[in-house]
């Protein structure tokens, strides 16, 4: 059971200091090991908020000197990602910390691995087998999250856009993981509520295609099966009347979700990706409107697993066949739409959604097959 006067230390395979004022930890572990030149790479609207000041206001009282870079896009650019790398060098950084949600830990991660690494950045893309050009030695790089949903913290890749072309790249290596997470909840209590809904149904989605995902990994279903316990029993909570236990359950919740999604996603964040990509919908809403579709596409065949998810979310046993009901009632509690109509989508659009959902690169570890023409019907069904 949650403790939330405890602190945590965990080790699969990011060291991950969890718990209420863990923040303040970092100024120590910096000095601790010989680091008094960050760089903290931050989006413009946490570099805004009081508990960034804190933040650097406590590095400098141990005598650390921080640079800060927050020039960033919403779906970040190859350019961020250079400029993130001149002003490392220019501010003779020796270490990067990312603070923030999926965008600003993209690009910290992206600029940890530029720093040293002088191809073209897409030379790097793990699509084209870039990640063998990943050679030389990284900055040491700690990420503190600020959300709750892409668990992009405790990740190994990220997704940069080209300038012109607005296509995405992965840029990955395990050489790019964290040293060291400190995820405190205290830095997620003002969070809104669409972004706790939204971002916090992207990190139940990624416990759920995890679980389901081809592959045999265990110890990722154990993860999977525990964060969406914790993030199912508290997602309501933490959006509508939010406390310091609902948060914390959130934050390990969704940091676990990107822990057990390295056994691979499914047809849920395939079908998403296109409406981010097509219709720049948010990711966390995407996924919450797809979830039930997807969940409805995979029932069969699986339903012992959907019996255990529905055990594990407090719903009973052998109580499966209610899964898909429960999600569509916690969309609705969440205050979410429930129809791809009410966020733009329209006939014309479900084509091309289509096209790209059958390419889209969770897919090849979702349980089932899934055609265009599937993913058609799936997409007209949700209009
Ligand atoms: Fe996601």
């Amino acid at each position: 059971m949650l403790d939330i006067h405890a602190t945590y230390t965990y080790n699969f395979p990011t060291t991950i200091r969890f718990g209420i004022g863990v923040i303040k930890e970092l100024g120590p572990y910096l000095k601790e090991h010989n680091l008094s030149r960050p760089l903290l790479v931050t989006d413009e609207l946490v570099f805004g908020l009081p508990f960034f000041k804190t933040i650097i206001a406590d590095l400098e009282k141990v005598g650390i000197s921080p640079a800060v870079f927050y020039d960033m896009h919403k779906n970040p650019l190859k350019s961020d990602v250079l400029k993130g790398g001149d002003a490392y060098h220019g501010h003779e950084c020796d270490s990067i910390v990312g603070i923030g949600g999926g965008v600003a830990m993209d690009v910290a991660r992206s600029i940890v691995l530029r720093v040293n690494h002088t191809r073209d950045l897409f030379d790097y893309d793990d699509l084209i087998g870039g990640d063998k050009y990943v050679t030389e030695e990284v900055p040491h790089f700690i990420t503190v999250p600020t959300t709750s949903g892409t668990g992009s913290e405790v990740g190994r890749s990220a997704i940069i856009s080209d300038d012109e072309t607005r296509q995405k790249k992965i840029l990955f290596s395990p050489k790019l993981l964290a040293k060291i997470v400190f995820a405190d909840p205290m830095l997620t209590l003002d969070l809104p509520s669409f972004v706790t809904a939204a971002t916090g149904m992207d990190a139940l989605t990624h416990n759920m295609e995890a679980f389901l995902s081809k592959g045999f990994n265990p110890m990722c279903d154990g993860i999977a099966i525990s964060g969406m316990r914790l993030i199912g029993t508290s997602i309501v909570q933490a959006t509508k009347e939010p406390n310091m236990f609902s948060r914390s359950k959130m934050m390990i919740g969704s940091l676990m979700g990107a822990v057990a999604f390295q056994k691979g996603l499914g047809i849920v964040h395939s079908l998403a990706h296109p409406l981010s990509s097509l219709l720049d919908t948010h990711h966390g809403l995407a996924n919450a409107i797809c979830l039930p579709h997807g969940l409805k596409y995979n029932y069969q065949g699986f339903e012992d697993k959907y019996n255990f998810m529905a055990y594990s979310m407090n719903l009973g046993t052998n109580q499966g066949k209610i899964l898909v009901d429960h999600i569509e009632i916690l969309n609705q509690q969440l205050g979410l739409p429930d129809s791809l109509s009410q966020i733009g989508v329209k006939e014309e659009h479900i084509k091309p959604l289509a096209a790209l959902a059958v390419k889209d690169f969770c897919l090849p570890s979702n349980p089932k097959i899934v055609t265009e023409e599937e993913f058609e019907q799936i997409y007209r069904n949700a209009l």
